[in-house]
């Protein structure tokens, strides 16, 4: 199988693997895990911050980055497309008790000036108040699209004049920076936490990272431990995060280059429109408009061409390239497409 349902999906490699199986490790709920420590230590210095935590998941980082920065009933920012804003909605609502104010915004890229306006408008419409702004980099559901540095800057002038703290949902920052040319660092400046993830793109099998400096993650670090989300010989697995913070990043360009080869091919095929061109990084958003095919038959068709692609959000398609797709893939992902959207 093809799989390009998600960055997700990836397997660890064989370097991966014995990385894993030499960790050296401890309890690391109480601190004395020394990978998972290393972890957190590389992963702070690369984004210019003070401390990190591993965590077990992005939405696990980004929940314990909503409860340390705000308190029940509070309102936050984020694009209405996030997937804080959808997926975490109710994790969010329920465990941080917070509202969320969505953003409509192409691309789920929107500006300081928007943010300036719904902190402003806020109190007045709910009588609460903003107390965080997030902002995805790079945005998932806007079909992997990076947020420009220059904006992110003038959102966090936004910020600061209001005294709100600024959180990256950075699950595939790598592929934001390796895409802008943009130094992780440069993201961490304009943040006052950031959250990545090394179980997409980056090909490790579990984790997140959530950076910040030390009093906001000593309160992060409560939050995580009240849901669960204590672990013990983490190291295993932060032995996998370390091994593709050091191997994985700067191939995220060829899997970038991957899906705009893809996407220049699905244009070609008659009746697919790609819904993202031009393809920022590794996610390629289509829709199709063929009266003899709903979503069914073009999902069995597509697997017996030996393809599968995301499907949920029908009538568009998400495909995602990552560590297990190469050129070979890509190419044999298109004869599918062709033969199936060729038919009559
Ligand atoms: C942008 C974004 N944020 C957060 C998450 C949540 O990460 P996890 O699946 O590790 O909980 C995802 C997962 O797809 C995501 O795409």
């Amino acid at each position: 199988m093809i799989d390009l349902r998600s960055d997700t999906v990836t397997l660890p490699t064989q370097g991966m693997r014995k990385a894993m199986a030499r960790a050296k490790v401890g309890d690391s709920r109480r601190g004395e895990d020394p990978t998972v420590r290393a972890l957190e230590e590389h992963s702070a210095a690369l984004f210019g911050k003070e401390a990190g935590l591993f965590v077990p998941s992005g939405t696990m980082g980004n929940l314990c980055a909503v409860a340390a920065w705000t308190r029940p009933g509070d309102v936050i920012v984020a694009s209405s497309a996030s997937h804080i804003a959808g997926r975490e909605a109710p994790a969010v609502s329920h465990m941080a008790s917070v509202a969320i104010l969505g953003i409509d915004a192409p691309g789920g890229i929107f500006s300081a000036q928007e943010v300036a306006e719904a902190v402003l408008a806020t109190p007045s419409r709910t009588e609460s108040k903003v107390r965080l702004v997030t902002v995805e980099n790079t945005h998932n559901a806007g079909g992997g699209t990076v947020f420009p540095l220059a904006e992110l800057k003038r959102i966090r002038s936004v910020c600061a004049k209001h005294s709100l703290p600024l959180h990256i949902d950075g699950s595939r920052i790598f592929n934001a920076s390796v895409a802008s040319g943009a130094a992780p660092a440069s993201y961490g400046k304009v943040a006052d936490s950031l959250m990545f993830c090394l179980s997409k793109g980056l090909g490790a099998p579990v984790g997140s990272v959530l950076v910040g400096s030390g009093k906001f993650l000593a309160e992060a670090r409560s939050v995580g431990l009240r849901v669960g989300g204590g672990m013990r010989q983490a190291g295993i697995v932060a032995a996998g995060g370390l091994h593709a913070l050091k191997h994985h990043v700067e191939r995220l360009a060829e899997d970038h280059e991957n899906a705009r080869a893809l996407a220049l091919g699905l244009s070609e095929v008659p009746r697919v429109e790609i819904v993202n061109g031009p393809v920022e990084t590794n996610i390629v958003l289509f829709r199709w408009h063929h009266p003899a095919l709903d979503m069914l038959s073009f999902r069995d068709a597509l697997a017996g061409g030996g393809v599968q692609v995301d499907d949920r959000s029908f009538p568009f398609f998400r495909a995602v390239t990552h560590l297990g797709i190469g050129k070979k893939e890509i190419a044999r992902a298109m004869r599918a497409f062709r033969e199936i959207f060729g038919r009559g």
